[in-house]
């Protein structure tokens, strides 16, 4: 059966696609008397929208939202909210020499044996585009989250292929193209990408998202682990390739004397386990952290074949984000927000906490 739908009791499903006259989401599950404009969720958009420096695609879309339902006199009402975003840039002349074969890496190759038919328009269901409706969704639970607990969901870019990019200050990362948590570091990020464009290359990225002000109690303890949610949702998020929680991959070096972390009276000492404990929210913060592979559609030729299964060469020409991890830090902030307002109404539900 198709999955377009993420979530329990706050329940985000996923429609249209990257070529098509419209793409949106219906959100239900929202309680009512929350406070929101288009403004609130055209903010977040705006941070995912492509053509906004030249190391995004160029493809130019306003990503404009318009709220069809669930929204009376700037408060939820409780019904399905309807969230609607018209393409208006659908060139699908980008795609025109992909029809008969597979770029390697993308998803062309799965998407035609699984459903034995082509979208004519360009990557259809498969495309990032479809990562808008998820910010949409993600800007209500990131409000909702912070007025009810003000917790504060935000991203940034750690590492761009092989250049580590440390952290400094949350000030600097509204403040350039790549997300980077520190300014100092951008002119050689630019030199990077500026030198990848020219080879026809791409470039694969390490993202981070860290959710503070998160009560403890979030989470079930087998099936519906905090930490498995957002695994979940995080691999939903295209061209990711891996996801880790807390200390990770490391813990796999590390001793149970430096990895649990030490409960003092005043708090806990440190957050190797990144806010989780046996699936449950601890009340520490939430760090997630992602593995991103590079762009799939490239302009240096890639051995492939034809649908008829003869071997050719493929080169992407067109509009593609010569690394995709630009553009995910604000779709990684989303999922983590509806999954964790999904899992706080699930614990209000059971527990009646709060
Ligand atoms: C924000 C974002 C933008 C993307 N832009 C492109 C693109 O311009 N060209 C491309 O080939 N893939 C792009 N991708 C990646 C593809 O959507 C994805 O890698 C492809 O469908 C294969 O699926 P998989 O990587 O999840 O296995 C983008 C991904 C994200 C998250």
């Amino acid at each position: 059966m198709s999955a377009n739908t993420l979530g329990s009791l706050f329940r985000v499903t996923n429609f249209g696609e990257s070529h098509g006259p419209a793409i949106g989401a219906v959100v239900d599950g929202c309680p009512p008397g929350l406070e929101l404009s288009v403004e609130d969720i055209q903010l977040e958009l705006d941070r995912r929208r492509p053509g906004t420096s030249r190391h995004v695609t160029q493809r130019q879309e306003a990503d404009q939202v318009e709220i069809l339902s669930g929204v009376y006199e700037g408060k939820t009402t409780g019904a399905p909210i309807a969230l609607l975003i018209r393409n208006t840039d659908q060139r699908s002349k980008d795609y025109g020499n992909l029809l008969e074969t597979f770029r390697p890496g993308h998803a062309d190759y799965t998407y035609w044996r699984k459903y034995q038919h082509r979208d004519p328009r360009g990557g259809g269901r498969s495309s990032a585009r479809l990562t808008a409706p998820t910010v949409a969704a993600g800007a209500i639970a990131k409000k909702w989250l912070a007025a009810e607990f003000k917790t504060v969901i935000r991203g940034y870019m750690s590492q761009l292929g092989p250049i580590v990019i440390p952290f400094k200050s949350w000030d600097d990362v509204p403040n350039n193209p790549f997300y980077a948590a520190d300014a100092a570091v951008v002119p050689e990020l630019e030199a990077f990408m500026d030198a990848l464009r020219k080879e026809g290359d791409s470039i694969g990225a390490r993202i981070e998202v860290i959710a503070e002000g998160v009560p403890a109690g979030l989470g079930e303890p087998i099936y519906g682990r905090l930490d498995a949610d957002i695994a979940y949702a995080m691999m939903g998020l295209n061209a990711v390739k891996g996801v880790e929680i807390g200390d990770g991959f490391e813990s796999v070096s590390q001793r149970g004397s430096e990895h649990g972390d030490a409960i003092l009276p005043d708090g806990f000492a440190s957050n190797h386990a990144g806010g989780i404990l046996g699936g449950i929210s601890s009340g520490q913060d939430i760090r997630v952290s992602l593995a991103i592979k590079p762009t799939s559609s490239i302009r240096i030729k890639r051995p492939s074949i034809t649908q008829q299964g003869e071997a050719v060469e493929v080169q992407t020409l067109g509009r593609h984000d010569p690394c995709v991890g630009i553009r995910a830090t604000p779709i990684a902030e989303a999922l983590l927000a509806i999954v964790l307002m999904d899992q706080a109404l699930r614990q209000r539900a059971q527990c009646g906490q709060w």
